[in-house]
């Protein structure tokens, strides 16, 4: 197994706070009324506060100052709606309307927040800062906050009621243009500006037949309408790290109530997204639940749950991560396998379509070793450390080169220091 050396892991963790620090933003929002401090994505490209991304940063951040963590979370919870809501975007200082925020949100001027979701990772991000902080009061003030958005989620999107939560838009995966939702969205050898008109086409569905982002309203026959397999991945993970949460603040029978619902939701992953025949799982299109078969990192996301069969995680492992014409290429995990006709490595307009990104590489890495994967952990971690020392804290990475793309200092990509 190969071993980096120590110096390398401190230059990196340096540099991860120096991405981190320098990602900060602060002031005071008029229309909030209130402070905030947070850490975007990417200072030029990414100013506003992301969901996930925010929370991937304050997991990060536990290495480098816990208070920062838990302002990170803070600022995001701040926007927590009274239904239990939380946006996937947050304008935090925006002075000037833009019509793409516009579409994304409910009806406003100069809107504050997205109406969008995005993968659930909240649960596991409060709980890590809890572990690591023993902050009582930081768990008693979020606790709350944490139940009730998993609630929304089970409540508000999942129209058929067949425990798997559905995304009204690629943009609520977080993948924005896998190949996987070019049929959903309608497009089959999608260019950029093709994709990007069809993706403002359904934002606008969404706002006007989803009558101003009314869940009600969101699943009519056109919409997109996705039981997408990283989100219900994500949502089945952080189901059961705000069991966690629950049972640390002392609350048990609520605790034991989202376990239920947990397995709930890993038991249909397995019936309804598990294809038998190739050992992969594909994600749900429409009414008629349509498998989206094309293999993409998502295939790989059941690796974090807690109740597969090992024979399925073997199977999955041997015959896809490791197969080096899909997943197992130079620098692992590609977000398409190399086998799919889609697989772009090098930097295209379009993203999400074959490149690295460490954040995958973190899902997987934990969830292998929960499995006692852990030589394939260990190959990931590593590779991923290398592509940050060749390449620098990139958006995402070419997996046949290590080149790195997009955004410098990017805020996720140091979630590497929570696999050293
Ligand atoms: C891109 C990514 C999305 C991320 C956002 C901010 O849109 O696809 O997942 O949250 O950038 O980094």
């Amino acid at each position: 197994m190969q071993r980096l050396a120590r110096s390398d892991a401190d230059a990196l963790r340096e540099q991860a706070a120096a991405v981190l620090l320098g990602n900060a933003r602060q002031g005071y929002d008029r229309r909030w009324k209130r402070d905030f401090a947070y850490t975007s994505p990417a200072r030029k490209g990414y100013p506003w506060q992301w969901f996930w991304d925010s929370c991937f940063h304050a997991i990060a951040l536990t290495h480098i100052d816990l208070a920062l963590a838990k302002q990170e979370l803070r600022t995001l919870l701040a926007a927590h709606r009274e239904d239990g809501f939380v946006p996937h975007m947050l304008f935090w200082g925006a002075r000037l309307p833009n019509p793409g925020r516009f579409l994304q949100s409910r009806l406003a001027w100069n809107a504050k927040c997205s109406a969008l979701i995005q993968p659930p990772v909240l649960a596991q991000a409060v709980l890590t800062v809890y572990e690591r902080s023993q902050d009582r009061a930081f768990l008693t003030e979020n606790v709350e906050k944490v139940k009730r958005y998993y609630l929304w989620l089970r409540d508000n999107r999942d129209p058929d009621g067949d425990n798997l939560i559905a995304v009204i838009s690629p943009y609520e995966t977080g993948m924005d243009q896998l190949p996987a939702y070019d049929a959903p969205m309608g497009s089959l050898n999608p260019s950029r500006l093709g994709l990007q008109v069809r993706g403002r086409i359904l934002d606008a569905r969404n706002l006007v037949s989803g009558r101003n982002y009314n869940s009600k309203h969101l699943f009519g026959p056109r919409s997109f309408n996705v039981e997408d397999l990283l989100v219900n991945c994500v949502y089945a993970q952080g189901l059961r790290a705000t069991a966690g949460l629950c049972e640390l603040s002392g609350d048990k029978t609520s605790g034991d109530s989202f376990i239920r619902i947990a397995k709930r939701v890993e038991q249909a992953i397995l019936a309804k997204c598990y294809d038998k025949e190739s050992g992969a799982f594909f994600g749900l299109a429409g009414r008629e639940e349509r498998p989206l078969r094309i293999l993409t990192c998502a295939s790989l996301m059941p690796l974090i749950l807690e109740d597969v069969p090992k024979e399925i995680l073997t199977r999955l492992i041997d015959t896809h991560l490791r197969n080096p014409s899909e997943f197992w290429l130079d620098y692992p995990v590609p977000s398409v396998a190399r086998s799919e006709p889609a697989f772009r490595a090098a930097q295209s307009f379009l993203i999400w379509r074959g490149a690295t990104w460490i954040n995958i590489n973190w899902f997987l890495y934990h969830g292998l070793r929960k499995h006692g994967f852990q030589e394939a952990a260990a190959a990931i971690a590593f590779s991923s450390a290398q592509l940050v020392l060749k390449s620098g804290y990139r958006e995402f990475y070419n997996p046949l080169t290590g080149e790195g793309y997009g955004e410098h200092n990017f805020g996720w990509s140091t979630l590497l220091v929570d696999m050293l």
